[in-house]
């Protein structure tokens, strides 16, 4: 074996730690205290979903710069009894006054509009989004599975290396509005605001108000009346466009999810808005019609096909897809059996085909993105933003929760007085069709911004099912990551299904994504050991590597034992346990 091949081999196998098998549910999130407050509505007789909200509302709190009430996202609810999954959709929309070239200047997309301050804030979804799933899907009442999150507010949380290394990537926007400065903030030596010490204390008092007013009225505590107002005239001060009249007439969608299968069992996921979950499903596809191994295999040759396959999901994802209430999307054409086996039929097995020649768009560096690094001025791409929960309560219930306030800390604005800071997903329209985005991402007219449409998203909460009973949820799985969620989602299940990895390596492993375009491979740190990336780029894939990005958590529960497993990311700050 070649020096640094063991070298490779040693660092995936030195320190890596075992599942924790529990009798009870399990429970996977970002946070510590998101974690601990999903255990306690379990302990206290909650199921999947009450835990799944009380975490995602901690989260929004504790780890402010990934979610929050002023976001949105999508969660998958399963039902052990009935066997029914439902999808819930609580992603922003645009405000009713956005028009297609609003972030145009002169023909150019303008740096930043779309991701700093207010001009880049969509109609938030979170508050609704869990009370309604609550309302719905709880059993405990709300003031119950919000009272960690109003805790956390009031008494405060300690700032993580994470928290401090996200604060000072957006520091010159979070300075740029003082409500957001005061709060995420800390005066340094001369007077002037930089990212806080880890280990100080960070309360919010205003949110913590914010939350127990959810609590007790209901959502008309955050879309009408005070909060409301607040956050109009904040955006309005800052020359944006959202109203209390959008805020008014916000309403989710429920949904049914989009299904596929992986080597025998069901997968459920996320239909658009979201275009993740098409990609799920359609590579999955190709990956099982390929052959009996998975990228997890790690074979040059398999790992080849998973390239070019997630290659024409990004192509199909580019041309045809955007909200489903403006656009057309041929969604079962998409997903069906033939579509799949013309991907597989279309890659060439001894070279990679250029992306160019799939769908010619412009580069991202004509748009002013060097891929991959600074996605911002000055940040690094480190794509670990939004925020994910996976739950299996003790019963089989399963809820795969994924929300987001997009880039760190959104727009960086605060809703004066109400601790609410306000999400920038406008920027995950594409501000000129076929134009890169944030991520590098090209998206194309179908995701052009139009007044109550919801941009394109990546997120992909997913469940897959026993094979011997497709109604018994077994893994439920999600990350951050932007454009690199899919590929996150499809590598863990690759590594459940095909590597037999226990929960904590799956999400673990190293991991390989490409997206269209930049035309590149894009492979972390532990992602492929060098004879394998020598082989790849033998093939013609342009390789970049870089540090690791997403945030997969996974809570799986054995076939065999019905024991269930959690697994938190290695690469950041989450905490994954269970119920004995
Ligand atoms: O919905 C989406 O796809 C994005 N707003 C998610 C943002 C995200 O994951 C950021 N991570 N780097």
């Amino acid at each position: 074996m070649r020096r640094e091949t063991l070298a490779f081999v040693l660092l995936l196998t030195v320190n890596t730690q075992a599942a924790r098998p529990f009798r009870g549910g399990a429970v996977a999130t970002a946070h510590p205290r998101a974690t601990e407050a999903a255990l306690a509505m379990l302990n206290r007789g909650g199921g999947a979903t009450d835990a799944a909200v009380a975490a995602a509302l901690v989260l929004g709190v504790a780890a402010p710069y990934h979610s929050g009430l002023g976001g949105g996202g999508f969660a998958l609810v399963h039902e052990a009894r009935s066997g029914i999954t439902e999808v819930i959709d609580f992603r922003e929309v645009a405000p009713k006054a956005a028009t297609r070239d609003m972030y145009l200047r002169e023909g150019k997309v303008a740096p930043g509009l779309s991701t700093d301050g207010a001009l880049s804030v969509a109609v938030p979804g979170a508050a609704r989004g869990y009370l309604e799933l609550l309302g719905r899907k709880g059993r405990l009442k709300p003031a119950v599975v919000m009272a960690p999150a109003i805790q956390a507010a009031r008494k405060g949380f300690w700032v993580t290396p994470k928290y401090r290394t996200i604060a000072q990537n957006r520091l010159d926007c979070l300075r740029a509005d003082p409500e957001a400065s005061r709060l995420f903030l800390r005066p340094g030596a001369q007077g002037v605001m930089e990212a806080p010490a880890v280990g100080e204390l960070i309360t919010q008092p205003e949110l913590a108000r914010t939350l127990e007013e959810l609590s007790r009225r209901g959502p008309s505590a955050f879309y009408e009346g005070r909060v409301a107002s607040a956050i109009e005239s904040t955006v309005k001060e800052g020359g944006g466009i959202l109203t209390s009249e959008d805020l008014a007439s916000y309403r989710v969608r429920w949904r049914q999810p989009l299904e596929g299968s992986y080597r025998g069992h069901r997968v459920a996921t996320m239909p658009p808005p979201s275009a993740g979950g098409l990609a799920v499903v359609q590579v999955l596809g190709v990956l099982e019609r390929a052959g009996a191994r998975g990228p997890s295999s790690r074979e040059p040759a398999v790992l080849h096909t998973y390239v070019e396959a997630v290659r024409r999901a990004y192509v199909d994802r580019a041309r045809y897809l955007g909200d489903p209430a403006f656009v057309e999307i041929p969604l079962p054409k998409l997903h069906s059996a033939e579509h799949i086996s013309q991907m597989l039929a279309s890659i060439d097995p001894s070279r990679a085909t250029p992306s160019q020649k799939l769908l010619p768009a412009p580069l991202a560096a004509d748009a002013g993105y060097t891929p991959w690094t600074d996605v911002l001025p000055g940040a690094k791409a480190e794509r670990k933003n939004t925020t994910h929960v996976s739950v299996i309560d003790r019963e089989g219930n399963a809820v795969a929760l994924t929300t987001t306030v997009n880039y760190w800390f959104g727009s960086c604005l605060v809703a004066r007085g109400t601790g609410v800071l306000l999400n920038d997903e406008m920027d995950d329209f594409a501000a000129a069709p076929m134009t890169p985005n944030t991520y590098g991402l090209v998206t194309g007219e179908a995701n052009a911004i139009a007044p109550g449409k919801i941009p394109l998203s990546s997120m992909s909460p997913t469940l897959v099912f026993r094979k011997d009973d497709p109604k018994k949820a077994m893994l439920a799985l999600g990350s951050p990551g932007g454009s690199t969620i899919p590929t996150t989602v499809i590598q863990v299940i690759s590594n459940v299904l095909d590597g037999q990895m226990d929960v904590v390596r799956a999400v673990g492993a190293g991991r390989i994504h490409h997206q269209y375009l930049p035309d590149a491979i894009l492979v972390d740190k532990f992602g492929l050991e060098p004879a394998t990336l020598r082989a790849l780029e033998a093939l013609g894939h342009a390789v970049t590597r870089t540090d690791g990005w997403g945030d997969a958590e996974a809570v799986l529960i054995d076939p065999a034992t019905g024991l269930a497993t959690a697994g938190s990311d290695p690469r950041n700050e989450g905490f994954a346990s269970g119920q004995d």
